[in-house]
């Protein structure tokens, strides 16, 4: 089975250190929560999150929403999807979950994971955070890393067995720890400017169908 892993997904709750920030404390009110239960995001949160590390990379989950509708919306049952968060954790969403569309309700969605650490629905585990690490998922297949610093992408790099793994983040680059938990990856251009992941994924997607659909015909 192939993967798709969207990597250092910006997608936590509000760390500690700025839980007793004005524009969280009134984010937290308003929404009935507590500050620590609130899905990290800069649209809300942009002025507390001025003093966290590696700032540019956090509190976007748009980004890992836009891009898990897409793939979940692939009708090809060849690939499983994995999102690896900025925390290092994994959280694997069954092909079968039906993702809210709306943004909000993603965001309950994804707090209440944070929560429970998994989400069911009639008795099947539809999402869940593993107690895994990324070498596990990435396993021993062909790892394709998408960057703009890699080399061009050719149809034929998936002819076998693939993880593919794109950035869900907006701006900055992997962390080292992230490319040495890869193991062996080949990185791969789709051109040399940097895309959004959304168009990222929308289009190495295409190229998947593409050869797997080919491959069946
Ligand atoms: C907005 S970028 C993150 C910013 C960062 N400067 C970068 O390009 O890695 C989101 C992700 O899309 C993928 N990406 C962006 N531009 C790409 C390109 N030209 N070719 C292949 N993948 C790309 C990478 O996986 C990247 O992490």
């Amino acid at each position: 089975m192939d993967r798709f892993i969207i990597l250092e997904s910006s997608l936590e709750l509000v760390p500690e250190e700025i839980a007793d920030h004005p524009a969280i404390v009134s984010d937290a009110r308003r929404r009935r929560k507590k500050a620590v239960e609130l899905l990290l995001d800069d649209s809300k949160h942009y002025s507390a999150m001025k003093t966290l590390e590696h700032r540019e990379k956090r509190g976007r989950p748009d980004i890992v929403h836009q891009c898990l509708l897409l793939l979940l919306d692939s009708p090809l049952r060849s690939f499983e999807i994995y999102v690896h968060t900025i925390k290092d954790e994994i959280i694997r969403f069954s092909r079968d979950t039906r993702l809210p569309r709306n943004y909000n309700r993603f965001v309950g969605l994804m707090e209440d994971l944070f929560k429970k650490g998994k989400i069911e629905a009639n008795g099947k585990v539809l999402i869940e955070i593993l107690n895994v690490e990324l070498p596990e998922i990435v396993g021993d297949r062909n790892v394709l890393l998408l960057t703009e610093k890699g080399e061009r992408f050719e149809a034929k790099m998936l002819e076998k067995e693939v993880s593919i793994c794109i950035g869900g983040f907006a701006h900055g680059d992997f962390f080292d720890k992230t490319l040495r938990n890869l193991g062996r990856y080949r990185a791969v251009s789709l051109g040399r400017e940097s895309y959004t992941s959304l168009y990222v994924t929308s289009k190495i997607l295409c190229e998947y169908e593409r050869v797997r659909s080919s491959e069946d015909s």
